[in-house]
């Protein structure tokens, strides 16, 4: 009879542990994005629902390789990276499997996400022309393909080819012209260059500030965070700086994407559909616009007034999958044209 009586409580303390588990409702993200912005939404996001999101941030190629090396036992739910070629190589490794809500996929423009739906766009961000006010006039720009002009001699700053964005936007030249001219553009790119690449994109427009050059490739939102900076240098070197949308006559300015996508054995599937679903809500968009400056992927989100003054643009509609599947052409050009 003990022995019974020992049995059943046994079974009740099972019972009760199991049903607790169940109470705690979590989703376990694993972010290449950095940002402030992110942990905010979260937060909003658990109070609204009471999910406790569980953040893991590491580099966007280094959490792909956990995932596969962490296989069925991963404990990642979603996926999240701030460039197209790391979505498209999530893909191509297997990670992520298709989000299974037709309605939530259809928010969002087709060119951003990924065709069979395994993954979707966060936010936009432009890369486009940074030019010197005293030094550049704007009727002077019209195209990337223009930057290969002999009259940009010593005056382009760029990073360098391990950026993910040039890569990005390399696949975008390669899409629109194909290998021969693109390896035409890269070569004479690099010969404009005012220096050997170095830096990120802040560097580069500091760079040009401090008589450098007179133009730099850039991501827009960079230009938001100088402006808003508390360092009253950095305010100082983004009032010199006028941005320029390129292409606006052709395909228009180039764009790469932040997305996201389910793991393939995510165990928290609904939970993780569930914050897909709040970060496309108007709110979340609109709140990582004005946090980011970057530009949101539902069309009916505002935009911050900075976003606004920059005005409407263009943005070249190629779809954002297929530039992540030209990443490793990008890069075989890159290395034939002493891009470092
Ligand atoms: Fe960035």
């Amino acid at each position: 009879m003990r022995l019974f009586q020992l049995m059943y409580r046994v079974f009740i303390l099972i019972i009760v542990l199991a049903s607790c588990k169940q109470a705690t409702q979590e989703v376990n993200v694993y972010s290449g994005r950095h940002y402030r912005s992110d942990e905010l939404l979260f937060q909003k996001f658990t109070e609204q629902t009471g999910i406790r999101v569980n953040l893991i941030k590491a580099d966007s190629d280094q959490l792909i390789n956990r995932i596969l090396l962490e296989g069925e036992n991963t404990r990642a739910d979603l996926y999240i990276t701030a460039d197209v070629g790391r979505l498209a190589r999530a893909v191509s490794q297997g990670i992520l499997q298709t989000i299974p809500d037709p309605s939530m996929l259809s928010l969002v423009p087709e060119n951003l996400r990924e065709p069979k739906g395994r993954w979707i766009g966060l936010t936009k961000r432009a890369r486009v022309i940074a030019y010197h006010l005293d030094r550049v006039q704007p009727n002077e720009l019209s195209t990337y393909e223009a930057l290969a002009d002999d009259k940009w001699r010593g005056r382009i700053l760029v990073r360098s080819s391990q950026s993910h964005y040039n890569q990005t936007l390399m696949a975008s030249i390669l899409a629109a012209n194909g290998t021969e001219e693109a390896t035409a553009w890269s070569e004479a790119v690099v010969n404009n260059m005012a220096q050997p690449p170095r830096g990120n994109d802040r560097d580069q427009v500091k760079a040009m500030a401090a008589g450098v050059g007179d133009l730099a490739l850039i991501n827009t939102y960079y230009l938001g965070l100088l402006l808003r900076s508390s360092n009253s240098e950095e305010r100082q070197v983004a009032a010199e700086l006028g941005l320029f949308f390129p292409n606006q006559q052709g395909r228009g300015a180039h764009v790469n994407l932040s997305g996201m996508g389910i793991t393939r054995y995510a165990k928290n599937k609904e939970n993780a559909l569930e914050l897909i679903r709040f970060l496309l809500s108007n709110e979340s968009q609109t709140f990582l616009a004005n946090e980011n400056f970057e530009y949101p992927v539902l069309a009916e989100a505002d935009w911050p007034d900075l976003l606004q003054q920059w005005g409407e643009f263009k943005s070249d509609t190629v779809n954002v999958a297929r530039l992540g599947e030209l990443i490793p052409e990008a890069m075989l050009v890159f290395n034939k044209t002493g891009w470092q």
